[in-house]
């Protein structure tokens, strides 16, 4: 190798070495266990809080209610045309995945849609999925709680008649511990795989 290739090299080795290290810097491991950032999935946002809602039964809950467990949760309405559909069919393919572990997740549905999505609007739709999701909805102040405090959004969309508009919402599914902290926030890039894996790296830490 001649001098020349030789420098070449050694400054390429040593601006690597440099990124790498800014990266471990940038993105410190909480821990071996734990899933790392990136391909649809945020690391501990400062999201969740108290909320009061009622479940698909009637039976009011409360973030309270799924201590002990982990909930995966998200915001939709039982009349949106694509993305509540694919975000609970990856629901019902994580529990698929998890196998017996999946007892230790309540997956849910959150309405931001509380006029058009009772109960039993929700009841119905999400056993269409898995009849382990739970769906909940509120009164309109409590569904505004809870959207805020998970820094989601819902926005109604006014362009269409009365009684047939869509809800324009925030497509993110958080993964709460069992002390109600968040742990994860996945995107739509997420796969159930993943979504499975970060879920299981917690159970067995
Ligand atoms: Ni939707």
């Amino acid at each position: 190798m001649s001098r020349k290739l030789l420098l070449v090299v050694t400054a390429m080795l040593v601006v690597a070495v440099t990124a790498a290290g800014l990266y471990a810097y940038l993105s410190p491991q909480r821990g071996s266990a734990n899933v790392a950032e990136g391909r649809g999935v945020i690391v501990a946002a400062p999201v969740g809080g108290a909320f009061t809602l009622v479940d698909h039964t009637g039976r009011t809950v409360t973030d309270e209610t799924f201590r002990g467990r982990y909930l995966l949760v998200f915001f939709g309405f039982t009349n949106c045309p694509d993305v509540c559909p694919l975000a609970l069919d990856r629901f019902a393919q994580v529990l698929e995945l998890l196998g017996p572990d999946a007892s230790m997740v309540q997956p849910a549905l959150i309405s931001v849609d509380p006029e058009r999505d009772t109960p039993e609007a929700l009841a119905d739709y999400v056993a269409g999925f898995d009849k382990r999701i739970l769906g909940l909805t509120g009164t309109p102040e409590q569904i505004a709680v809870v959207v805020k405090a998970y820094r989601a959004y819902a926005r109604k969309d006014a362009a269409a008649g009365a009684g047939d508009y869509g809800v324009d919402h925030s497509s993110f599914e958080y993964l709460m511990g069992p002390d109600g902290q968040n742990v994860y926030v996945f995107t739509n890039e997420a796969t159930p795989e993943r979504i499975a894996e970060a879920i299981r790296s917690r159970l067995d830490a």
